[in-house]
């Protein structure tokens, strides 16, 4: 029996994905556990999309909109949709670039780093708080918040480190309802160019975003727009390490800066599942899904399937097409993917410009990053030829 949870697995799931979608495209893990996963391209792509046949409402925390579904979801995303909108992501394009010097220069000199610990954690975790109009005072506050967040999604449900995950937050649930009822108090005194203003301006249908649903989606940012982009960044790095010949030709023609980027999301996709629940009973793959199972399609073997993608196992940089499916499919499609490919794109132009020569320090296998879901390093320790400080 596969243990799709092992740290050899999240390392490297492509051979055992290949051998699912051969045999088992839709397969049954037995209890305990008792989900159903499905494999393949076509079958990853519907349960995604289906929201007739496929409900968003798992066990999780009860206020992020990503897990609702229509009705509910469609007026929240509506509103929501309202504030986090092209020009509010594409504004924030100089202040990334900034962070990302900022972050650079403490260890440009030295030639050498944990790039994961040191710049892809606490770059997305800074442009959400920037996003949010988080003064940089309260940062070291956001990020005990973020911590605390993302251990939900670090622990296996039942288990003693799980409880102490739920217990903690719900304590910063508290905490963080407070300080938004203050901000909120700012706000309405004195209006700002941030976030936290246009959801609470959002209006459709004379309905506005409720303290309550603002927080829920401040919530999800921090889990949803941080721990993803890092992996995109730390993936990208990887790739490039283990595919020099495709890291030379982007050096010759930056200009494929973004298809490289789509096929990072593609090869090493940042979320390698998601979560439904039938509504009815559901085939999928000839295998029937009762209701109100777990069913968790496999975005990142989904990503791999040769039908959909030929040479699927090869990283090239200017694949095309790449109708790759790391953001979603459908109703619930990333709303941070715009951000999430800018980040990228800032981050990765400074490091390949800047990280002269730059290679993996060992050549252990490395350690998987703690949420589940997610697929990437948790540490990336990285040489390069030492250079001068960055201006701006
Ligand atoms: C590489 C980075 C990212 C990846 C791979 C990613 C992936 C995804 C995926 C697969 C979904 C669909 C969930 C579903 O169908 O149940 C999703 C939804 C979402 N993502 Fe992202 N995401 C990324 C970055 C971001 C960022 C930067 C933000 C915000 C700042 C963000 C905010 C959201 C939100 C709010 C949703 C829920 C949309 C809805 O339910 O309507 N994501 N993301």
């Amino acid at each position: 029996m596969i243990d799709f949870f092992s740290d050899d697995m999240r390392r490297d799931p492509f051979a055992a994905y290949d051998q699912m979608r051969r045999h088992s495209p839709t397969f049954h893990v037995p209890p305990p556990f008792d989900a159903w996963l499905v494999f393949d391209y076509d079958g990853v792509k519907r349960v995604l999309s289906d929201h007739d046949a496929f409900s968003s409402c798992v066990p999780a925390p009860r206020n992020w909109f990503i897990f609702f579904d229509p009705p509910r979801h469609s007026k929240l995303r509506a509103l929501i949709s309202k504030a986090f909108t092209p020009r509010m992501i594409s504004n924030l394009e100089p202040r990334i670039r900034s962070l990302s010097r900022q972050f650079l220069n403490k260890f440009i000199e030295s030639g050498k780093v944990d790039l994961a610990e040191n710049y892809s954690v606490p770059l997305p975790m800074m442009v959400i708080a920037e996003m949010i109009g988080i003064p940089s005072a309260d940062w070291s506050r956001f990020k005990f918040w973020s911590d605390q967040i993302l251990l939900l999604s670090h622990t296996r449900s039942g288990t003693e480190k799980a409880a102490q995950a739920i217990a903690g937050f719900r304590e910063v649930t508290v905490e963080m309802s407070a300080y938004l009822e203050s901000m909120i108090k700012e706000r309405r005194a004195e209006s700002r160019d941030d976030l936290l203003c246009r959801l609470i301006e959002a209006e459709v249908d004379g309905e506005h975003l409720t303290q309550e649903e603002i927080l829920g989606f401040f919530q999800l940012l921090v889990v949803g727009g941080q721990e993803t982009t890092t992996n995109l960044i730390n993936n990208a790095i990887l790739c490039f390490v283990e595919n020099r010949d495709q890291l030379a030709r982007l050096k010759a023609s930056p200009e494929l800066l973004p298809s490289a980027i789509e096929e990072v999301l593609r090869y090493r996709s940042p979320l390698q599942w998601m979560m439904r629940t039938p509504r009815r009973e559901v085939a999928v793959n000839g295998q029937t899904i009762p209701p109100g199972k777990l069913v968790l399609p496999m975005i990142g073997s989904a990503n791999r399937d040769m039908k959909q993608f030929p040479d699927a196992d090869k990283f090239d940089i200017a694949r095309e097409p790449n109708q790759h499916i790391a953001f979603g499919q459908g109703i619930h499609f990333c709303l941070g993917a715009a951000l999430a490919r800018m980040e990228a794109r800032i981050a990765l132009s400074d490091i390949l410009v800047h990280l002269k020569n730059f290679d993996r320090i060992g050549t252990e296998p490395w350690k998987p990053r703690d949420a589940l879901q997610v697929h990437g390093p948790a540490h990336l320790e990285m040489r390069f030829e030492p250079a001068a400080r960055l201006a701006g």
